[in-house]
């Protein structure tokens, strides 16, 4: 070993001993007389001291010459500092050196290495290996590391073994876009990376491995964003003989294991809501629930009555839906605030076509920016409903209210309502609220990209999900009413797992790709193995994948899964570190047998 202790180790109780230590020269502070070296590597920060005349002459001049991120070597005496350093651990002591050797110098970092770096995203990500030096950015990877660590005992107790499945597959049609990768053997053949190992582990229940566990990369070739990476890892679990009650169990188990032991914090019993329930609560199928502000509808549904038809408001006579929410302490906002809020709702990303307000005033007035259709007594009703609905909405507070086509009416208030949430401080990225949504639908109606203008039915969530027994016959009446046995797990608003019980059945699973426009060849071509293993002594099974760099990020707490990816990809898919994707020379195109593009 070229050191005998770490640069964050060394306390009081080592006074007075020969310590040699190695790290990078975080900053070299030269007081005439006096030389102060902060040596830093992965466990923290050790101050180590020279003086003139005391320290040798040759000693301190090359102490002198060092530069920001030189990696040297130091040998000394542990000394108790004249004055302390309360803030980091090593702070009661230094190292007075007598020996030092540089073991390679540096050239100046192009940013600055320390918590607030003066480096702009770009080049954070091109030098991403001195990012990585950074304690935030270091301190995610532990973090991350944790919580693998955490999973393998919690499945390795669970009895589940972990199973390696391969990288190179076949491209199917269902899901996102693959990536694909060609064969050199096979000129003109593709493999894809796998989205998931979805059909691997449903084959390991066929063979009987009953629970199967994976740590695994996926990869998707779709849109990017905070929360998503072209390639990412999954927590992907399988298991057979169960019902969708033992899988919630198990892995709200995982969640809680992972919560106690990362974090210390004893996470309460999920909460569970029905997709319809999310949906007309808070206009999404993972909502946010650190925060309340849930919605109300005003126009009326099937056991309540239309509080805004027949007041000649054209606006909400046409609208399919008129939905609202109650913004506590919103009264307070002035006419301009309350402007800022139309344009925000107004601009494209949210697409709503206006917003109408009521303010709820302190002396129980209302004022409302449609006072002309309606009276105070009908805002006054539009207040007893919110409050009929569980939703306090008390003097002091402001309705904010969208109208319009049901489906974009709930996801433009969703929008606000997560916005005026942040706004208001409400979600806190140190508290953490857990929810299953249960009873997605199955099937979903969209366009076919491959004929446009033409619709058809895809699954929700992959065509291997089972649908509810009950709602079977549903399937050739009314495809867009059957539920599914498919459940997520939302942690502050953000997707963090999903997953389903599973078709068992060669007939029932070929009536699904028929119903998702598959004909009978097109479904033997690219999923006949899967059909097959069906006839062979499949086990009813189910399972689940949790997004495990989501769930690095929420428990530390931050956005962007990319702070918590060792070497990750910006939003154009490239990694601007190593320059890829790239382009590839002549002779391997040929040997593929690929044209370039012209
Ligand atoms: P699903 O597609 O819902 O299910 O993926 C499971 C979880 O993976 C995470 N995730 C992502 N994370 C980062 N970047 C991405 N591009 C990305 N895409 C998805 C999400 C999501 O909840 N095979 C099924 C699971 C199953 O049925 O067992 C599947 O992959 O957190």
């Amino acid at each position: 070993m070229l050191r005998t202790h770490t640069c964050g180790e060394l306390r009081l109780s080592n006074v007075d001993q020969q310590v040699t230590l190695a790290g990078w020269v975080q900053t070299v502070r030269d007081k005439g007389g006096v030389l102060w070296i902060d040596l830093r590597d992965r466990y923290g920060l050790v101050q180590l001291i020279l003086e003139e005349g005391v320290s040798a002459s040759n000693l301190f001049e090359a102490a002198r010459t060092l530069g920001r991120e030189y990696v040297v070597k130091a040998t000394g005496k542990v000394v108790e500092r004249k004055s302390k350093n309360p803030n980091i651990p090593t702070g009661d002591i230094e190292v007075r050196v007598t020996a030092l050797d540089v073991l390679n110098p540096a050239k100046l970092p192009p940013f600055l290495i320390e918590d607030d770096t003066d480096g702009g995203d770009d080049l954070r990500m091109k030098y991403r290996y001195l990012d990585l030096r950074r304690n935030t950015v270091r301190r995610n990877l532990e973090l991350r590391h944790k919580m693998a660590q955490q999973t393998r005992i919690y499945m390795d107790g669970q009895g589940f073994i972990e199973v390696e499945t391969p990288v190179l597959i076949k491209s199917t049609p269902e899901g996102a876009r693959d990536f694909v990768v060609p064969s050199r053997m096979n000129p003109g053949e593709f493999y894809a990376l796998p989205q998931s190992p979805q059909t691997f582990k449903q084959l390991l229940m066929v063979s009987g491995f009953d629970r199967y566990y994976q740590i695994v990369k996926c990869f998707r070739d779709e849109d990017l964003r905070a929360d998503r990476q072209p390639e990412f890892t999954q927590i992907d679990c399988e298991m057979s003989f169960i019902e969708q009650e033992d899988i919630l169990q198990m892995f709200e188990g995982l969640v809680r294991h992972l919560f106690k032991t990362v974090k210390n914090i004893d996470l309460p019993e999920v909460p569970r809501m029905t997709y319809a329930e999310a949906m007309s609560l808070y206009g999404s199928d993972k909502p946010d629930t650190r925060f309340g502000m849930k919605f109300v509808e005003l126009k009326g549904t099937f056991d309540t009555v239309d509080l805004t038809s027949g007041k000649n408001f054209g606006v909400f006579d046409s609208a399919e839906l008129v939905v609202g929410i109650c913004v506590p302490g919103g009264a307070s906002y002035t006419r301009k605030q309350i402007d800022e809020l139309t344009e925000w709702v107004k601009r494209p990303q949210i697409g709503a076509k206006g917003l109408i307000y009521v303010r709820y005033n302190e002396d129980r007035t209302l004022k409302s920016s449609v006072d002309k259709f309606y009276s105070e007594d009908d805002l006054m009703q539009w207040v007893a409903r919110f409050n009929g609905e569980g939703e306090t909405c008390q003097p002091g507070d402001l309705i904010l209210i969208i109208s319009g086509e049901a489906a974009k009416a709930r996801k433009q208030l969703s929008e606000l309502r997560l916005e005026m949430g942040s706004r208001l401080g409400l979600r806190k990225p140190d508290e953490f609220k857990a929810l299953w949504v249960l009873d997605f639908p199955l099937l979903e109606y969209g366009e076919d990209e491959h004929r446009p203008g033409e619709g058809r039915w895809f699954a929700m969530h992959h065509p291997f999900t089972s649908p509810k027994p009950e709602d079977i016959p549903l399937l050739d009446t009314d495809p867009g009413a059957v539920r599914a046995n498919a459940y997520d797990m939302v942690i502050n608003g953000t997707e963090v797992g999903g997953g389903s019980i599973r078709i068992f059945q060669r007939e029932l699973q070929a009536r699904m790709f028929a119903l998702l426009g598959f004909s009978p060849e097109e479904a033997k071509a690219q999923f006949g193995f899967l059909m097959d293993a069906f006839e062979f002594g499949a086990p009813p099974h189910g399972g689940i994948a949790f997004g495990f760099d989501r769930l690095c990020s929420i428990f530390g707490g931050a956005d962007s899964i990319r702070d918590f990816i060792a070497f990750p990809k910006n939003n154009s898919g490239r990694d601007v570190m190593i320059d890829s994707p790239s382009v590839i020379s002549q002779a391997q195109l040929d040997e593929l047998k690929i044209k370039p593009v012209a």
